[in-house]
């Protein structure tokens, strides 16, 4: 008796550092491995290596030009833009940086990187865990920093991936590329669904890994994919982005995250949600300025079903948001509700 609860209690601590083990070896939700890419290279960063050659970047496979780049740097009249920290990385034509992950298979992962252009033409950056990948855009700047965060999100097939960024460009400028830097990566949830609430994630507290101390949001590029989204249960209709915001640098109605939809007609977020044919719903929401300077006036559409409502914010010293509602009588065992910005605002 004795002795089989001891051999027992061996087991179950066993078990447990085995547990632990397993747990440490997947990708844990923050940055990646040198993921802010300022971990010196063996022969330093290029302004100060000893030995000359290009630098291998630690942690992570690069093939084709891949350059690292610090802040201060000039390439022609122009400073280079590091995201944050003093290096980051610039990817020449065709040029790609990839890292192997540990993940679990089967699990939704949401990958959170920042990006800027280095010259004035349409660039782009293929982000991918093959066989999924995406391309986006960053010819659109969101703010007056010159680069951004943006999200993207994939389904693990394996238990070891591999997560690849490639300049897919061919400029004539081989020195022109798109620089990336603060590549983290979170692993998805998909929150239970309320009772009396057909919509998921409709606090939007589940999302992509933000930086507690960037600013400027998480860009959520166009994704119709509800399976693999960055934002579980919504999928971003339209060609354009939307930001995830927290509520350490905007106003947010409630908990810490929100979405603004900052992309007017072409950034609409949207969701299928389960419905009982015939019968009567109300669509609640909160509509607020974000804290963010935007121009007035500010207006969202909203849809449910067959019904669409235009919902004015009219400011109010008092508080940041309103309430709104919409009701609407479903047709279907699914209705599609949906948001989008009337107005294109703009700042000072
Ligand atoms: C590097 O990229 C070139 C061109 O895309 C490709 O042909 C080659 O196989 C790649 N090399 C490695 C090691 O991936
Ligand atoms: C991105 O790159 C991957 C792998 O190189 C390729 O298979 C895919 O077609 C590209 N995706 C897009 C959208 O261009
Ligand atoms: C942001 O946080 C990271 C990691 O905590 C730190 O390395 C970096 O210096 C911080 N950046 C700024 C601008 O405070
Ligand atoms: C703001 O709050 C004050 C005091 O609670 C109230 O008298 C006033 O009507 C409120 N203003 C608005 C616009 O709701
Ligand atoms: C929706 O119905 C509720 C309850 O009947 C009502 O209080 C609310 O004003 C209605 N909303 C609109 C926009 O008509």
């Amino acid at each position: 008796m004795d002795r089989s609860s001891s051999s027992f209690k061996w087991v179950s601590i066993f078990i447990l550092f085995l547990a632990h083990f397993a747990t440490k070896i997947i990708a844990d939700d923050g940055p990646l491995p040198n993921g802010d890419f300022e971990t010196p290279p063996s022969n330093g960063f290029p302004n100060e290596a000893i030995v000359g050659g290009p630098s291998e970047i630690p942690n992570w496979k690069s093939n084709g030009t891949v350059e690292l780049v610090e802040s201060g740097q000039k390439q022609g009249a122009m400073f280079l833009i590091v995201p944050q920290g003093r290096h980051a990385v610039r990817l020449g034509n065709d040029a790609e940086i990839s890292q192997e992950l540990k993940v679990e298979k089967g699990s939704i992962y949401s990958i959170t990187f920042s990006a800027a252009r280095t010259c004035a033409q349409l660039e782009s950056l293929n982000i991918s865990v093959p066989p999924a990948s995406q391309t986006i855009d960053l010819q659109t700047l969101y703010n007056v920093q010159g680069w951004d965060p943006y999200a993207w999100a994939f389904e693990a097939e394996e238990d070891n991936v591999r997560l690849v960024f490639r300049n897919p460009g061919m400029e004539d400028d081989p020195t022109c590329g798109p620089i990336i830097d603060d590549i983290a990566i979170k692993k998805l949830f998909t929150a239970d669904k309320p009772k009396d609430n057909a919509v998921v994630n409709g606090d939007f507290e589940e999302g992509p890994w933000m930086f507690k101390n960037t600013s400027l949001g998480v860009l959520l590029p166009t994704n119709l994919d509800e399976e693999a989204s960055s934002l579980p249960g919504w999928i971003i209709e339209s060609n354009r982005a939307v930001r995830y915001i927290d509520s350490n640098h905007f106003s947010v109605p409630e908990s810490k995250r929100a979405i603004e939809l900052l992309s007017g007609k072409e950034g609409i977020i949207s969701q299928m949600v389960d419905t009982t044919p015939n019968k009567q719903y109300q669509l609640t929401f909160s509509l607020g300025h974000a804290g963010d300077k935007c121009k007035q006036p500010l207006a969202v559409m909203a849809f449910a079903g067959d019904q669409a409502q235009t919902i004015h914010y009219t400011p109010d010293s008092n508080s940041s948001f309103r309430n709104s509602n919409l009701n609407f009588t479903s047709k279907a065992e699914r209705t599609r509700i949906a948001f989008y910005s009337v107005y294109y605002n703009t700042k000072n």
